[in-house]
């Protein structure tokens, strides 16, 4: 299984649909079998259940695909906040995708899909973050500055390198 991780912004659905794509494995967002699970998007489930909710419904949704065929699985940015979360993806390769917080939000001006991104704080969030990512991490890959395609070859070659 590989797992992409990072913050909001990094490229963790773009990168990790090339990445399946050339790696011949189906890909699988977190947020999106959510989205399904629940009939309702993500800024519908935060905004009328709240956050504990969504974050245990999150939980409950990666450890389904991880106990899953083997795949390329981007989590949301907030999904290895979690201890039971982040203890069962010991058993995947982990791809953290790294971004400046100042790029981070470039790539994400305008959204208005992403809750969090409405509520204050978010450079508090992404500082606190990233230390949880770097542990998870199997590999590190920069993405400032740099096209889907360089970033995916690069992780492509590195995942062949520890394999
Ligand atoms: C979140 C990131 C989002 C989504 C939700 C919460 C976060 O996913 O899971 O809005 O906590 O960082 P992306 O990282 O794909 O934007």
């Amino acid at each position: 299984m590989i797992v992409v991780i990072g913050f909001m912004g990094a490229g963790k659905t773009t990168v990790g649909r090339m990445l399946a794509d050339r790696l011949g494995l189906p890909f699988v967002d977190s947020d999106l079998v959510i989205e399904q699970r629940a009939g309702r998007s993500v800024r519908e489930i935060f905004a009328a259940d709240g956050e504990p909710a969504f974050r245990d419904t999150e939980h409950d949704v990666v450890a389904g695909l991880l106990a899953g065929p083997d795949a390329v699985l981007a989590l949301g940015g907030g999904a290895a906040d979690r201890q039971d979360t982040r203890d069962l993806l010991k058993s995947a390769q982990v791809v953290y995708l790294s971004v400046g917080f100042g790029e981070s939000m470039l790539r994400v001006a305008g959204d208005t899909y992403r809750p969090l991104l409405a509520r204050p704080g978010v450079d508090e969030l992404y500082a606190g973050r990233l230390a949880t990512y770097e542990q998870v991490a199997t590999l590190t890959v920069a993405t400032d500055g740099r096209l889907p395609e360089a970033i995916c070859q690069e992780v492509i070659s590195r995942l062949v390198a520890i394999a």
